[in-house]
């Protein structure tokens, strides 16, 4: 199965951030995945709602939202005001992970929890069967750029196998330190969407890289 691609506009050029979402729509990029940070959850700030309006405005791919911040649920109407598809809250920032999950449904959105690296699958156990999609970090959120953590395949491989075992329809999605070699290792341990920030976006062909990606 080919896997999908969600390219993160962390690392696209927010001078000209216009220019790259229309790169994006013209591209074969399955979603556009949007990473926000609050300072706290995570040591680092990207960008917040006012700047993400427009982008949701030029977009024509679904919006893949996920969100580094603690107390998420605070922000379901504005994710949902920008037209999101996916809302991923991470499993760490949520102590009553269930209500938030629901409270996204209820909003609209497809709900999706994340799990750092340090973060064991079998956390997702008694979650699998409510959520849209689990996203596995394979780096540590905060920045774009950083160096793959090998360990995320395995995880991959214990969540397809979480998955089958609980007859949950969960996607599994992928994001950190992605391109064409780990990517094709993480599809073949059973992921069905890459995010892919610097492998795309410092590419000299960005447009074919995310063709590259999706052939794997
Ligand atoms: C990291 C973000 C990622 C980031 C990935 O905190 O969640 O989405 O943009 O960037 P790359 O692909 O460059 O590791
Ligand atoms: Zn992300």
């Amino acid at each position: 199965m080919k896997p999908m691609i969600s390219p993160s506009i962390l690392s696209a050029d927010f001078a000209h951030l216009a220019k790259d979402v229309e790169m994006l729509n013209r591209s074969e990029a399955d979603w556009v995945h949007i990473d926000i940070m609050d300072g706290v959850f995570v040591p680092n700030i990207s960008f917040g709602f006012p700047v993400l309006k427009y982008v949701a405005k030029l977009s024509e791919k679904p919006l893949d939202v996920h969100l580094m911040i603690v107390q998420p649920e605070k922000f379901i109407q504005e994710v949902k005001a920008l037209g999101a598809h996916v809302m991923t809250v991470h499993y760490e920032a949520c102590p009553h992970l269930h209500r938030v999950v629901q409270q996204i449904r209820e909003a609209g959105m497809q709900p999706a929890v994340t799990i750092n690296p340090a973060t064991p699958v079998a956390m997702l156990q008694d979650i699998i069967r409510d959520v849209y999609m689990v996203l596995i970090m394979s780096v540590n959120p905060g920045f774009g750029g950083q160096k793959f953590i090998e360990h995320s395949v395995e995880k991959v491989r214990e969540l397809r196998a979480l998955i089958e075992r609980t007859g949950s329809k969960a996607l599994i999605e992928v994001d950190g330190g992605v391109n064409v070699e780990t990517g094709a290792r993480l599809v073949a341990a059973g992921a069905d969407i890459l995010v892919a920030g610097n492998a795309v976006f410092a590419a000299e062909d960005p447009e074919g890289m995310i063709r590259r990606l999706k052939e794997l």
